[in-house]
């Protein structure tokens, strides 16, 4: 396979950190190519596309043809799809064919040898991978096999719904599995996050945030306020990887 993806990924070359990732599990599904426009023009760096199979997390969500959607309804955007699922191992292809351009999935659903196969899989087929891992996960699951992926997303709500309060106790695996990320690998936080939690995340050490209900509960002209006070203060000579 080519591996030309790597110099175009905005997660291994970002043009900014922190880079917000907004979850379009809030959004309006009714008007979802709009609400993925809209997010865009207000700053969003990534779409965060939340699948959940009824069996990892207690919600079912969305499938590749909705991914496709999307993908059609903003073709340059970078689709970062989150896979709450029990086999991972099902949807790559057709993920990547649906036109993700990165795939997470957990630690609790694939983990050693496995998960590093799967990771491979993942950049077989055209797309980043990264590892994610539940509140109740410790950080050693993940930094036994992390040089293998582009990311790691720690959950700061348990998965399933958004709205849930951020779990500040996560903050502390944070800064551990910071210790051990090269420049180009990202550390992506998932729930609960608004400019408040955002900014402790930041600080913690994650330099992608994903968030949903803040940014789509609120009216769509305040939007780019809010992604601003989730990015925060900008600082010089945080953009690494690139
Ligand atoms: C939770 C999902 C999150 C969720 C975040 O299971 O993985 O991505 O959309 O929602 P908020 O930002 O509202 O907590
Ligand atoms: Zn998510």
């Amino acid at each position: 396979m080519g591996l030309e993806w790597v110099v175009h990924n905005l997660l291994t070359h970002p043009r900014r950190l922190p880079l917000v990732s907004a979850s379009i599990l809030s959004a309006d599904f009714a008007r979802l190519g709009e609400e993925c426009r809209g997010a865009l023009d207000a700053g969003a760096d990534l779409l965060h596309l939340d699948v959940m199979d009824g069996h990892f997390a207690p919600n079912l969500t969305m499938g590749p043809d909705l991914c496709q959607a999307v993908r059609a309804a903003v073709p340059e955007a970078f689709l970062d799809v989150h896979l709450m699922v029990t086999e991972p191992n099902r949807y790559v292809e057709p993920f990547v064919r649906a036109g993700a351009d990165h795939l997470t999935f957990h630690v609790e659903a694939v983990r050693g040898r496995d998960a590093v196969a799967l990771a491979g899989s993942i950049r077989g087929a055209g797309a980043s991978a990264g590892i994610a891992l539940n509140p109740a996960t410790r950080a050693q699951d993940v930094l036994e096999i992390v040089e293998h992926f582009e990311m790691v997303l720690v959950m700061s709500v348990v998965p399933g719904f958004s709205g849930q309060t951020f779990m500040g106790e996560v903050l502390d695996k944070v800064r551990e599995i910071r210790a051990s990320l090269r420049a180009d690998q990202r550390l992506e936080m998932d729930g609960g996050i608004d400019g408040a939690s955002g900014r402790r995340c930041v600080e913690a050490g994650c330099d992608v945030l994903a968030s949903a209900s803040a940014i789509f509960g609120r009216a769509a002209h305040e939007r780019s306020g809010v992604i601003e006070e989730i990015r925060g203060p900008s600082k010089s000579g945080n953009v690494a990887g690139s």
